[in-house]
């Protein structure tokens, strides 16, 4: 049997080249990791929650009309996705104050912000991903001031789909990561949405009880991270209801 070829490994995902030019195979690992891999773990099942999770969001970004690189799910944890340049950035879009933007301006987790903030950092583990302003992406030349407009707007039509979406199963969305590919089709280059949008790139806090249902579950040590994420899917209509790993064998008389 032919080996595929491994394009490149990261810390939560593998890619794999694709069956036809162009395309590529995006495959979920069980591996977290935190702290710019400081801390890891393998998460029983993680991998299948986020690649169904990511087919779900990116699924419904590519119906109203914002691109995205996926195409289809090909198994529990491999999507077909469109091969792209991948532009150097974290774009990280908040509504509530956490993390380290509360840390940053001694802001209280939860802190209501006065309108959605987008904010870039440099994608570079040994740096610690810093955060760096506009000007820095425009003289490094990581992207033009057009594209930098252009992932703002991308930036925040995600943010209202994914809030609205979160909202109507009783969830927050507090912030979220993204990351920004280019493709290139003859004379033009279009920006979409690349890489995930799990629980792993989101803080999802539930709306009565605040309870948290993301990363910072494993970030924190607050429980245990699959059941938060099949929480999530669970909720959004994701997961049948009768394969999740906490239904119960029933008699049937
Ligand atoms: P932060 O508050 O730690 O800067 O995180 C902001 C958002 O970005 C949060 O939803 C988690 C997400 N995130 C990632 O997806 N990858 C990362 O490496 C980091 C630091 C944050
Ligand atoms: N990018 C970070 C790491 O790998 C993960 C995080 O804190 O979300 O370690």
């Amino acid at each position: 049997m032919a080996r595929r070829k491994k394009i490149y490994e990261g810390k939560a995902k593998i890619l794999y080249e694709g069956p036809e030019p162009g395309t590529l195979v995006q495959y979920f690992k069980d591996d977290a990791t935190a702290f710019n891999a400081e801390k890891r773990a393998t998460v029983d099942g993680k991998g299948v929650l986020n690649n169904r999770l990511s087919e779900f969001f990116m699924t419904g970004l590519n119906t109203i009309g914002v691109p995205t690189h996926f195409i289809k799910r090909i198994n529990m944890r491999e999507q077909l996705i469109r091969s792209v340049e991948i532009i150097p950035l974290e774009v990280i879009v908040r509504n509530v104050a956490a993390g380290s933007m509360a840390k940053r301006l001694g802001l209280e987790e939860g802190a209501p912000l006065p309108r959605p903030i987008v904010e870039f950092s440099y994608k570079e583990d040994s740096l610690g991903d810093p955060l760096v302003p506009e000007e820095y992406i425009i003289a490094f030349g990581w992207a033009s001031q057009q594209d930098l407009d252009d992932m703002v707007a991308l930036a925040l039509r995600v943010n209202d789909f994914l809030s609205g979406v979160m909202y109507g199963v009783g969830i927050k969305l507090v912030d979220f990561k993204i990351e920004i590919g280019r493709i290139y089709d003859g004379d033009f280059m279009r920006l979409v949405v690349a890489d995930e949008i799990s629980p792993d790139s989101c803080r999802l806090w539930d709306i009565k009880t605040g309870q948290k249902l993301d990363k910072d579950v494993f970030r924190r040590d607050l429980g245990n991270l699959t059941d938060a994420y099949t929480e999530v899917a669970r909720r959004l209509g994701v997961l049948p209801t009768n394969v999740t790993h906490t239904t119960k064998p029933t008699l049937i008389n």
